[in-house]
């Protein structure tokens, strides 16, 4: 790490502490109790990213530049002068939920997008790091940028129901394992309508991860990490919570239906296609999206 953050900066109000945020640290610390309450988080598993940017004025991202400079293995262009923050690696999700502040760090995007600044200012005196998967979340949080997407949060979860059935080999296509989880559940087509992206097992936490990802969220708002585990996309993070729900949702009635011996019969693709056609006129996603994160 090059840089140092010392006494050069202007007087700031601790990022951490900065009243705007309340919110949303309150719904991190929210949304980690339940992927650790749903053992979709064990030790460390699962990690997050959320675009802040919005939060900060142009003098206040000007001084975020005096802080720790990390280069980063690889250049983002469309993220320069973005604010992120991260879940810390190596961190518990059941420590989120009880000190997100400890847990959690922020990182503001230098102008070439080619490194970032730490904001080492966490006021319980421990600086958490970048999740592992920062190349995955700053592809994606680019390619939202690019899009001009709504979505602000990037949620990795290990959902124990979606890694089970991506275990087993007749569901590891993109085309077998959308057709059984629109079958097992109305809601899933409903609120997932583009299904999910499948990507074959990958080592966590390199770029080539990051590139297999961004390619299934083009067409997607969930991807499989097949045998790892699933990342989605979402306005909030306890919107990106129930993306992973409603999924783990469906993939438990199979594994229901399974386990009496019998073949679960799945909706018919007339069910299906009225569904698409009809979809009930208070489905929150056919309202206009809170964009609050
Ligand atoms: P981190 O603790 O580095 O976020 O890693 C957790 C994980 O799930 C990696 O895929
Ligand atoms: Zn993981």
């Amino acid at each position: 790490m090059i840089g140092n953050s010392g006494n050069l900066l202007p007087h700031t109000t601790n990022i951490f502490q900065k009243k705007e945020l309340k919110s949303v640290f309150i719904q991190i610390a929210g949304i980690a109790q339940y992927l650790w309450d749903r053992g979709w988080a064990e030790r460390n598993a699962g990690n997050f990213s959320i675009n802040v940017t919005g939060f900060f004025n142009a003098n206040e991202l000007d001084r975020l530049s005096f802080y720790p400079y990390v280069p980063l293995s690889k250049q983002y262009p469309h993220l320069a002068r973005t604010v992120f923050i991260l879940s810390g690696t190596g961190t518990r999700m059941r420590d989120v939920a009880n000190n997100p502040v400890e847990n959690v760090c922020f990182i503001f995007i230098s102008d070439s997008g080619s490194a970032y600044h730490l904001i080492d200012e966490n006021p319980e005196g421990r600086s958490a790091r970048p999740t592992s998967e920062l190349p995955t979340h700053l592809a994606i949080q680019q390619q939202l940028l690019q899009k001009n997407a709504q979505e602000k949060v990037v949620l990795h979860a290990h959902v124990t129901e979606l890694i089970a059935l991506t275990q087993l080999a007749p569901f590891t296509t993109e085309k077998a394992v959308n057709s059984l989880l629109w079958g097992m559940h109305p809601e899933t087509v409903l609120f997932l309508p583009d299904g999910v992206g499948f990507i074959p097992y990958t080592i966590p936490g390199t770029e080539n991860i990051a590139l297999e990802t961004l390619n299934g969220f083009e067409n997607h708002k969930v991807v499989l990490w097949e045998k790892h585990g699933c990342m989605t996309v979402a306005n909030t993070l306890a919107e990106a919570f129930d993306n992973l729900d409603i999924l783990a949702k469906a993939a438990k009635i199979y594994f229901l239906c399974k386990s009496t011996g019998m073949e679960p019969e799945g909706l018919n693709h007339l069910q299906l296609k009225e569904i698409r056609e009809n979809p009930p006129a208070d489905t929150p996603i056919y309202k206009k999206p809170d964009f609050s994160i």
